[in-house]
């Protein structure tokens, strides 16, 4: 098989994914394909693939679906024919909100191999968390493979179907949320009298750091956040305005209605 990746649709996520995908396969062995074919031809440049067509992309051992949910539909029956005729074991990748491995392959016109993925903006600068999940005929050699290919995109963790929208409610849509905090903690920053460079760095910096404090240590964070506060401290003074101002409400409310909204959408 001429191409080990195939794209088609090489927009924010595609585009994205795509970027981590070439740090661990030779741009050599890939080929990308966009509607506006601008758009894929200078990403190729870049990056030293080759910017083909659809069927092209379809050709590919691993066919990335990166166009819009609404837009499958129409794409898929572009490449119906191409992927018919292929005499090889291949896998279709669906990044697509909503849309159940089963529905990709009626839309595709097969029950072909699909590795369905969730994967977040993050994964630009090799820190992302992606979901993912597999259809029947996508075999051990596959995942592996697979696997391989997304080293560098950062997390990846494979789960049940039924369980993708509770997480992507919360690690697809989750970099809205962080932002928005990021943005308020510096915003606060600000008001105390740090310039807005110092404030950004400082938040994310602790943001960061916080987090690899809690996947490392596998702690509780109600323990973790103890450990800071002192009696009588400044932090647990903090601590005290978020809760007055009903801030793990906020959370827990934000997530379950990212995940409303996201079961709504798949319907
Ligand atoms: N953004 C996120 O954070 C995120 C997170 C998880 C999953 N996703 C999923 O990722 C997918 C893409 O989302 P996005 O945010 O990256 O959207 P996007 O930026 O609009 O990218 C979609 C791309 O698909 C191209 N396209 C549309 N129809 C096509 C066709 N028939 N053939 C080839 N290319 C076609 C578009 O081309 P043009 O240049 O002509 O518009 C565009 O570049 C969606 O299914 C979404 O659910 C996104």
């Amino acid at each position: 098989m001429k191409y080990t990746l195939g794209f088609i649709g090489t927009g924010n996520m595609g585009g994205a994914v795509l970027r981590a995908a070439l740090k661990a396969v030779e741009p050599q062995k890939a080929v990308i394909s966009n509607r506006t074919a601008e758009k894929s031809g200078a990403l190729a440049s870049e990056l030293g693939c080759a910017a083909g067509t659809n069927s092209e992309a379809a050709g590919s051992r691993f066919v990335f679906l990166g166009v819009k949910p609404q837009m499958m539909g129409s794409m898929l029956e572009g490449i119906k024919d191409v992927l018919s005729q292929r005499k090889e074991h291949f896998v279709l990748v669906t990044m697509a909100a909503g849309l159940t491995m089963e529905r990709i392959q009626e839309m595709a016109g097969g029950k072909y191999p699909v590795i369905r993925i969730m994967p977040n903006t993050p994964v630009s600068v090799g820190m992302g968390m992606t979901l993912c999940c597999a259809s029947a005929g996508v075999t051990d050699k596959d995942i592996a493979e697979f696997k391989d290919i997304m080293r560098y995109s950062g997390r990846i963790d494979f789960i049940e179907e039924k369980l993708i929208d509770a997480a992507s409610a919360l690690s697809g849509c989750g970099p809205a949320f962080v932002y928005m905090f990021i943005e308020a903690l510096s915003d606060g920053a600000v008001e105390c009298g740090l310039s807005r460079a110092k404030a950004m760095e400082y938040t994310c910096q602790t943001l960061i750091g916080s987090a690899s404090l809690a996947l490392e240590s596998g702690m509780h964070p109600g323990a973790l956040k103890d450990a800071v506060c002192s009696p009588g401290g400044s932090t647990i003074a903090g601590v005290h305005a978020l809760e007055k101002n009903g801030f793990r409400n906020a959370a827990m409310d934000c997530v379950k209605a990212a995940y409303e909204k996201t079961k709504e959408l798949g319907k």
